[in-house]
């Protein structure tokens, strides 16, 4: 059994043979939305930054100068010089004493854990490993996975994890388009295979961050990501449930939880919206059940979290019909005019966003569909690009708030649209006959 009370530490010098991170080299692969803001903490912290991608255009990009997250504003890497480079060579992470995996875990199409760019980036880095290099896995995965998948790989090239090289898991937090938090100022959690891998791990990331927690094992650090992704998960699911029965029962579900929200202890607010999306909150779940049915466990609560919340954009339709219904259009034929398509807003990241399930399922309806999102201009998988916001919303039957970006004026949207379907809460203020909320 592994157990031991997480130790927050201020970074400090460790004993030993200690990292020096002005003169590091670290090795990033992956730079998406964790991997690129990591890779500028560490370059602007002082040290040689390799940043490793298998997507030849990200990979010109950064080397050009040029960001691609949101996150990171392309001015930010520029004072970083020859701090950041990027590549697609393996070889060119051999100097790094050490180097972090932040490829994607996505699902399979039977909603199975896809382990494939884990393993792909572990095999080739095993080329190239050597002794007395930190490898560390900040990809959200199943407990097990950095001892029972990983580790077997990078030994294949004949060193010891624990020993020869040193393995850790730390999962990241970030919560893209957040400003209030920061790599530096959000603690991190670091589990190793062996004490010393740990203590390597401490020392690496206690250079960019003002507190590390330290677990006894990489397994209690992968667990604790999934619980706290789960939590929200299971959060979300609560009040979605509940803003379907407030439907029923006529009572409007903001004003209830406004009023919950003003006990200052023991409850915690969470917005019901259109759906789950990203590529954490409705693909992590699925990791943990994975393992647990390895272990003939079913986590229902879980499950059905899962259940609820990805069932929501088929509510969010029906209300959409509903809506429709009270002014005498089918919709079939009717315009609906989507207002946001990324999964949540400051953001242009619609991987399993809800809105792409609302697009689907109106077009299969009937709807003529169109979309207006300043962050994403294209959605090539329904054959749409986004449309300009004024005369979108004169000329459509009704318009639904799915995504709410920031500073879009709600007032104008309710004024200039026939019917406004509001699924974010971001229309409380306002009362209006063309205005119906989630
Ligand atoms: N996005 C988030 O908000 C967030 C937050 C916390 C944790 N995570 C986790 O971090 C991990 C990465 O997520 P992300 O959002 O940065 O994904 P991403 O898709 O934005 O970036 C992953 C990058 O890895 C690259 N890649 C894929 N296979 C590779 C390989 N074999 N070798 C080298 N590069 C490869 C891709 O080209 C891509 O640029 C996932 O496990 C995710 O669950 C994400």
């Amino acid at each position: 059994m592994l157990s031991a009370a997480p130790r927050m530490q201020r970074p400090g010098p460790g004993s030993g043979d200690t990292f020096r991170l002005r003169s590091m080299q670290i090795g990033i692969i992956g730079l998406g939305y964790v991997g690129l803001p990591l890779a500028v903490a560490f370059a602007e912290a002082g040290c040689e930054v390799v940043g490793l991608d298998v997507d030849a255009a990200k990979v010109e990009a950064l080397n050009g100068g040029r960001s691609y997250i949101e996150d990171v504003p392309s001015e930010a890497l520029a004072p970083l010089g020859e701090r950041l480079r990027a590549t697609s060579d393996y070889p060119d992470l051999a100097a790094c004493e050490a180097v972090i995996l932040c490829v994607p875990t996505p699902l399979t199409d039977s909603r199975q854990p896809d382990l494939g760019p884990l393993e792909a980036s572990a095999t080739a880095l095993a080329q190239v490993l050597r002794s007395g290099q930190l490898v560390v896995l900040e990809s959200t995965t199943y407990p097990g996975t950095t001892r029972d998948r990983l580790l077997p790989i990078l030994e294949s090239c004949g060193l010891t994890a624990g020993s020869d090289f040193h393995l850790a898991f730390s999962p990241e937090r970030i919560d893209p388009g957040r400003t209030d938090f920061t790599v530096r100022t959000t603690p991190k959690l670091v589990g190793g295979v062996s004490e010393a891998s740990t203590e390597r791990a401490r020392q690496l990331y206690g250079q960019i961050c003002d507190t590390v927690v330290v677990l006894s094992s990489p397994e209690a650090a992968e667990l604790s990501k999934l619980l706290e992704n789960i939590f929200r998960s299971v959060n979300i699911a609560l009040v979605n449930e509940l803003a379907q029965l407030c439907d029923r029962l006529g009572i409007d579900v903001w004003e209830v939880i406004e009023a919950a929200a003003t006990k200052p202890f023991g409850f915690m607010r969470f917005d019901p919206g259109p759906g789950m999306g990203g590529h954490c909150l409705p693909v992590d779940p699925f990791y943990l059940a994975f393992r647990a049915r390895q272990l003939d466990f079913y986590p229902e609560f879980i499950e059905l979290a899962g259940k609820i919340n990805q069932a929501q954009p088929s509510f969010c339709v029906e209300r959409i019909e509903r809506a429709l219904n009270g002014v005498r259009k089918p919709i079939n034929g009717s315009r609906v005019l989507i207002l946001g398509v990324s999964y949540k807003g400051g953001v242009g990241d619609t991987r399993e966003s809800p809105a792409l399930k609302i697009i689907g399922r109106l077009q299969d309806l009937g709807a003529e569909v169109v979309y207006h999102d300043v962050f994403v201009p294209e959605l090539p998988g329904h054959g749409l690009t986004s449309v300009g916001l004024d005369e979108a919303l004169r000329s459509c039957d009704l318009a639904a708030i799915v995504t709410a970006h920031p500073d879009v004026d709600y007032q104008a949207v309710v004024a200039a649209a026939p019917l406004v379907i509001d699924f974010r809460g971001v229309t409380r203020e306002i009362e209006a006959d063309n205005l119906v909320r989630l």
